[in-house]
């Protein structure tokens, strides 16, 4: 193969697209990987492919090429790393490809080197494959190749870039905060380094910078920022990964409406100038009682509106137990109108009443409004004359299929809420370009733990009450709403974060509230109850799950599409095998030994 002797006669000029502001007749020199090549015998068409994208590269002995360049041009194949020099020409009319940003333009190649060979790789790359994602995950790199990997990457820095410049023209902080921290009783499970200087000692790694951004507060920071790597030892889903990243923020002298009016104008900036789209301030706000009752979920998809709706009133007098003995147990009856789903076969309400019932749901009622008639699953306990009541108080049309749900408000809450957003996937009700953005407020303080046997905070130990309720806190935490607020998009959250207690007398009660004693309290806090009594400003703030915006943001399902090395749901990065076992050496150092399973012992 033709190896370059002037290395420096194959130095880049010119990214692929940016060929077509170059005028015809122009030498450029293009580096890049080897796309496809289509060989027709004594002329070699190349795609070379660099991160701009793609343009035509052509070997023809009749045009030019030299003999030599047409023989190297034979032997590259997918991946191969190649340097081109050549004359930038405009195509014939007739093979200009209208798909590509250099259709109209080729390359007509006068010298090729190779800069390195490539195997065969493991998938294309390509757009759109089908390849298993263990086998992407395995080969990141290869995987990352693919445009459309590249896009969600350069999505992310600019996503990240345009929140920076908001909150630097803002006058806020960046602090890094400590990696290796302290584990706390509170929230998820944490991730332990063992201590090799302090043996049988554990630093945890952070679940969020929560302590120390409020102790920057104290500090008189006023206005503080981070983008914050976050571990938690969780079960993972498709939206969450054991370690991942929050812009995290907090500000001083700040009402919560301002606040508030801070993240919307961030969020609008981000949009417009990532995505060119105009986001309406302010966002929308719903309690998260409201949210529950109408959406049956706390981030709902406001995408598609398809609500939740009580009908308890209508059939509270009516014959069929199922309905009536749910009210009497202080359940509720409630219905959801699916459109144009009245035709639905038996098999088909089926399969919606076994979906449910992974909700804790015994089944659903249907009503079919249908031409002129009413079908229904429970017409023998209801006349026609009842049922069509319930469908024009619930505003069905023809074509329409009423679902509906009794049991305890918290299961038909879950229940139709899951139906909802599965029906608004189904029936392709959102739209995959609309950014539908919502507060969910007023969250419950604290709820009770049945396993724990006590209250735990929903948000985090040391958000505020609201003022209103605060009397309540040492008599029923229970009834206590939280200054707190997340934000949705399109049935995620996107980011939670609320007003932060200041005051070591309501920081003390909210422990005691959650079953510290006072001793255990000092013991864990003592540090943010002492910092507390030295002039802590009012002060709140939010964190914004950078991962999960940028998969909305990139039309992903996946946040393992934004993240450059995410783990499986099992936690492993399966291309460099972590986790993985440590020598004895090195448990010797850290003081530690591992407990072999019994199956270990047998064999071992
Ligand atoms: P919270 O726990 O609500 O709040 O987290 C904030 C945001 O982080 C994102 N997020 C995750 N993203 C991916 N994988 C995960 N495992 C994961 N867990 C959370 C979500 C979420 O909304 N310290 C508080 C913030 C505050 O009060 O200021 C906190 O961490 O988008």
């Amino acid at each position: 193969m033709n190896q370059a002797n002037d290395k420096s006669k194959f130095v880049r000029s010119h990214l692929a697209v940016e060929t077509v502001n170059v005028p015809s007749g122009t030498e450029v020199v293009l580096n890049g990987w080897v796309q496809r090549r289509r060989d027709l015998g004594s002329i070699v068409f190349i795609d070379l492919r660099d991160r701009s994208g793609i343009v035509q590269l052509v070997f023809d002995t009749s045009k030019g090429t030299p003999a030599d360049a047409l023989s190297t041009a034979n032997q590259l194949r997918s991946e191969f790393v190649v340097a081109v020099r050549g004359i930038l020409v405009e195509r014939d009319e007739n093979a200009v490809n209208a798909k590509i940003a250099t259709g109209h333009i080729e390359v007509t190649v006068m010298d090729v080197t190779v800069l390195n060979k490539s195997k065969t790789p493991p998938f294309y790359i390509q757009d759109g494959i089908d390849a298993d994602e263990s086998v992407r995950l395995r080969h990141r790199y290869l995987d990352l190749r693919r445009p459309e990997m590249q896009k969600m990457l350069r999505l992310r820095h600019q996503v990240i870039r345009a929140m920076r410049l908001y909150l630097d023209d803002e006058s806020f902080v960046e602090v890094e905060t400590p990696v290796l921290t302290k584990s706390t009783p509170e929230g998820a499970r944490d991730y332990l380094v063992p201590s090799r200087l302090q043996p049988g000692e554990f630093y945890a790694l952070p679940q969020s910078p929560q302590l120390f951004k409020q102790l920057l507060m104290v500090s008189g920071l006023e206005r503080y920022y981070q983008v914050a790597r976050c571990f938690r030892d969780e079960d993972l889903r498709a939206d969450r990964q054991p370690e991942f990243t929050q812009v995290d923020i907090e500000q001083s002298f700040i009402p919560l409406h301002e606040f508030q009016a801070m993240m919307e104008g961030m969020m609008k900036e981000v949009f417009a100038k990532v995505l060119k789209k105009d986001i309406p301030v302010p966002f929308a706000r719903l309690s998260y009682e409201d949210a529950m009752d109408r959406y049956g979920s706390d981030k709902p998809d406001l995408r598609f509106g398809m609500e939740i709706q009580d009908i308890s009133h209508l059939v509270q007098d009516t014959d069929f137990k199922v309905f009536t003995s749910a009210l009497e147990d202080g359940g509720v009856v409630r219905a959801l109108v699916a459109p144009s789903c009245a035709g639905y076969s038996r098999k088909q309400t089926d399969a919606l009443t076994d979906f449910v019932k992974q909700y804790g749901l015994k089944g659903l009622a249907t009503i079919a409004v249908q031409d002129g008639q009413i079908k229904s699953s429970i017409q023998k306990f209801f006349s026609e004359e009842q049922l069509q009541q319930i469908a024009t108080a619930l505003g069905a049309d023809k074509g329409d299929l009423i679902l509906i749900a009794a049991a305890s408000k918290k299961t038909v809450r879950q229940g139709l809420g899951a139906l909802r957003q599965k029906l608004g996937q189904d029936l392709e009700l959102t739209d995959p370009n609309e950014f539908r953005f919502l507060w969910v407020t007023d969250f419950p303080l604290v709820s009770y733990d049945e396993d724990l046997g006590r209250y735990v905070a929903e948000h985090h130990p040391f958000t505020m009450p609201r003022e209103e309720d605060l009397h309540l806190l040492d008599t029923d935490p229970g009834s206590v709403r939280a200054a707190a607020y997340d934000m949705v998009l399109n049935g995620y959250e996107i980011g939670g974060g609320s007003m932060r207690i200041y005051r070591r007398d309501i920081q003390e009660r909210m422990f005691s509230a959650l079953g510290f004693t006072k001793e255990e309290a000092y013991e864990q806090f003592g540090f943010l109850l002492n910092a507390f009594e030295y002039g802590t400003p009012p002060h709140g703030g939010i964190a914004l799950g950078i991962d999960r915006i940028v998969m909305l943001m990139g039309g992903r399902n996946s946040i393992r599409d934004s993240i450059a090395f995410p783990k499986t749901s099992r936690g492993s990065d399966l291309m460099i095998h972590a986790p993985a076992p440590v020598s004895s050496e090195q448990l010797h150092t850290l003081s530690l030994e591992i407990e072999k399973s019994e199956a270990q012992q047998v064999n071992g």
